[in-house]
């Protein structure tokens, strides 16, 4: 890993054993882009790609040259207005009206280690020697502020971490309107977009469709990443497939509005921009004020997406993730939610403890309706008291019942709502989002409150930090189940309005961070609605996050399938549920709901106490699997083999690999029987190939490459393939498999 700077060319090279970014100062003192992709060595011809040549009808820099205009230039972080056509990274207005910058070359540094972006989560190094830095600051004399690119390269990882920050030193204001983290000019327009996008209960949904010429892109408008379209994006090139081909992935360290768009310009080049919203936004710089960007992950993969997904896995799994609960085995756990929802008592929760107790369960998670006047949706947010009437000795209590169980507890919050019926809202109707003469619009009855006022988020915290100091509790679910409207703030001056939907979030991540930092055993849940919210910014505060409302198996397959192309196992809440189902109302096997829950966090949420005898000796045994086999889960590498979203695939299919290739675990299912059928082949992957390997512990052996190449054969419940009554296996298939080395 290094960093190389040619003083002669002006080059600069950053370099690990996978991957080359590559990049110079261009004549006029701006940056160019010349290369992002697979390792290349050192060379001081790389400016080759910069071609100037007399050029037909466009805008020139300098008087007399038609060589040099930015409209034909691949650039670092482009400004508008000043021969480049295309959209910017950032611009910024100034009081004389003029949204013209240019900002030129001053210097630049490299060092060892990476740079906290401190108050915004971002990617860490534990050492020194695991990344490399370079700053490079550009200036504008006319507006007398600072830009400063900010370049992390990994030792291990084929990533780059980028982010800008402006530094304003002149005495008038400035305002920034369009700020984005990174920008990259690709040389050609030969790439599919692919993303993850959906609604509440159908996240992450992934999506692919070619460039072409003009914008496309996704965002979110929401002052949440939100469910819609996650702050991710990869380009690919068409041939790519899961195992092979160029991938490049952008994943944005951030969880407000934010916006990821392609522009292919006249010869068909393709510029991705990524960073905050522009929607919306803007943000008064004041003399020696500075805005830092949040962080873009870029990798490279020339190995198909799966190796995309594990960069980001093994990345986030340890570079990003923080705390005592990064490493450490995470508990199965029970959530209360599906089986009362508001409606519960000490009695009955004390059943299901109990129950899920003796069934193995780790941790009783007690959900929403807890707390204030909370015994429907329509009160209690807000007053983070326990209610005497359902608790009559407390959340302490409660949490010393459960724990007298042998299991630790658990607690749901949504700190950041308010219902008007609550004493909070009495007390400060001003502390909500809200506009003058406006009326307030809802969600679920409930308001935001204002975090970029520092006095509620203070007064957050008191009331959770109090609840979670005087009860022994091991877990919080951190809920958020409405999206903005109306979005104004009483607390911030005219001239900031339109920072409200940033600070806030940075209100968000200081609550996060005095609670992880008072409470650092507290194994912190993110949620918005399920994975309103599941995007790298949460999972620095919470290393797990609520995948979805929708807990169904079926839908669940797309559902992590998706989410799995950015976020580790480890981080995806995963719940067996109630049949028929919550959401849609169908009826799965408990082993399918199982299958697909152990890839994920994996948990119960549903009333134990009240299932059958035998149903609870199944609970058992797969808790117990679970246990057996986790830290491979949590650990290991995954991989995508058959896709729900490929209609060509008639599975879906994945596994996962131990680091030393000891191990997987292999999920099969297959959502719609079929009559007259065949068998089904299930070739694995990741494993070496020269190992032995048995399945299940039966005494067949098979090599690594046979597994990979020829698969498994999978013959379903019954042999019955005729038709008439028989032993057929019906919808909803599913079967896991241990691969085990045979020593
Ligand atoms: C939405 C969450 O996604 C659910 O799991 C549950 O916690 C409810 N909120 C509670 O109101």
């Amino acid at each position: 890993m290094q960093i190389y700077y040619n003083e002669n060319k002006k080059i600069f090279h950053l370099q690990n054993k996978h991957v080359s970014y590559i990049f110079s100062i261009l004549r006029n003192g701006q940056l160019g882009h010349i290369y992002f992709g697979k390792r290349l060595r050192q060379n001081n011809e790389f400016d080759r790609f910069h071609v100037q040549v007399k050029r037909g009808l466009t805008s020139f820099v300098y008087e007399g040259d038609t060589t040099f205009s930015l409209d034909y230039m691949r650039q670092e972080y482009p400004s508008y207005g000043t021969t480049d056509y295309r959209e910017p990274a950032f611009q910024i207005k100034q009081t004389n009206g003029s949204r013209i910058t240019d900002f030129v070359y001053k210097s630049h540094k490299i060092y060892n280690g990476k740079p906290s972006l401190n108050p915004l989560p971002a990617t860490y190094v534990e050492s020194t020697e695991d990344a490399i830095t370079l700053e490079v600051t550009l200036y504008d004399e006319v507006i007398e502020t600072e830009l400063i690119l900010i370049y992390t390269i990994f030792k291990e990882h084929s990533v780059i971490a980028r982010s800008a920050r402006f530094l304003h030193k002149g005495k008038e204001a400035i305002e920034l309107t369009r700020v984005a983290s990174m920008s990259v000019d690709f040389l050609d327009d030969n790439y599919e977009m692919v993303y993850l996008a959906g609604k509440w209960t159908r996240e992450c949904h992934v999506k692919k469709r070619p460039l072409n010429m003009g914008l496309q892109g996704i965002s979110s408008t929401r002052g949440t990443s939100s469910s819609v379209q996650n702050p991710f994006m990869a380009l690919a090139r068409p041939d790519a497939t899961e195992f092979a081909g160029e991938v490049y992935g952008f994943s944005l360290v951030y969880s407000g509005n934010f916006k990821a768009q392609v522009e292919v310009n006249f010869d068909n080049e393709s510029r991705i921009t990524m960073g905050i919203n522009p929607f919306d936004f803007n943000w008064l710089l004041e003399a020696g004020e500075s805005f830092q960007t949040p962080e873009v992950v870029m990798t490279y993969s020339d190995e198909g997406f799966n190796k995309m997904s594990q960069i980001f896995h093994d990345l986030y799994r340890k570079n990003l993730i923080r705390g005592e609960w990064r490493d450490k085995t995470r508990p199965v756990l029970i959530n209360n939610w599906e089986a009362t929802y508001f409606d519960f008592t000490v009695e009955k929760i004390v059943e299901i403890a109990k129950s899920a107790s003796e069934l193995g369960v780790e941790l009783f998670v007690l959900d929403d309706g807890w707390f204030g006047e909370r015994n429907h949706d329509k009160a209690g947010l807000g007053d983070w008291y326990p209610q005497e009437g359902k608790l009559p000795n407390g959340i302490k209590g409660l949490a010393e019942k459960v724990e007298a169980m042998g299991l630790k507890f658990g607690l749901w919050f949504e700190p950041e709502m308010v219902n008007k019926i609550s004493h909070l809202y009495e007390e400060h109707p001003e502390w909500v989002i809200q506009v003058p003469q406006r009326s307030m619009s809802h969600g679920r009855h409930q308001y935001i409150l204002d975090y970029s006022n520092p006095a509620v988020v203070d007064h957050i915290y008191k009331m959770m930090s109090k609840v979670l100091r005087e009860a022994p509790i091991s877990y919080v679910k951190w809920d958020m189940n409405r999206q903005m409207t109306e979005i104004g703030s009483t607390y911030l001056p005219i001239e900031r309005q339109g920072e409200l939907v940033h600070r806030y979030i940075l209100g968000v991540y200081d609550l996060y961070e005095r609670l992880n930092k008072e409470f650092p055993h507290i194994l912190f849940e993110s949620c918005a609605s399920g994975g309103g919210r599941f995007d790298p910014g949460m999972l620095y505060n919470a290393p797990q996050t609520w995948t979805s409302d929708d807990s169904d198996a079926v839908e669940r397959l797309k559902i992590q399938y998706g989410t799995s192309f950015v976020y580790p196992l480890s981080s995806m809440g995963s719940h067996v549920s109630e049949c028929p189902n919550h959401q849609v109302g169908r009826m799965t096997p408990l082993e399918m709901r199982a299958n697909v829950a152990y890839f994920g966090t994996f948990g119960y949420e549903l009333d134990v106490s009240s299932m059958s005898d035998e149903e609870k000796e199944s609970v058992k045994k797969q808790i117990k699997f679970f246990k057996e086999h986790r830290e491979l889960i949590h650990k290991g590498d995954f991989y995508r083999l058959k896709s729900p979203f490929n209609e060509k695939d008639e599975f879906v299919a994945w596994n996962v690999v131990a680091k030393d290739k000891s191990k997987a675990l292999a999920g099969y299912y297959r959502v719609m029987a079929k009559p007259d059928c065949r068998f089904n082949q299930l070739r694995l992957a990741g494993l070496d190939p020269d190992k032995l390997y048995s399945i299940n512990g039966g005494e067949q052996t098979y090599y690594g490459d046979e597994l990979m190449e020829l698969g498994l054969v999978i013959i379903e419940k019954g042999d019955d393939c005729q038709s008439g009554r028989g032993n057929k296996p019906g919808d909803h298939y599913s079967k896991v498999y241990v691969i085990e080395e045979v020593k």
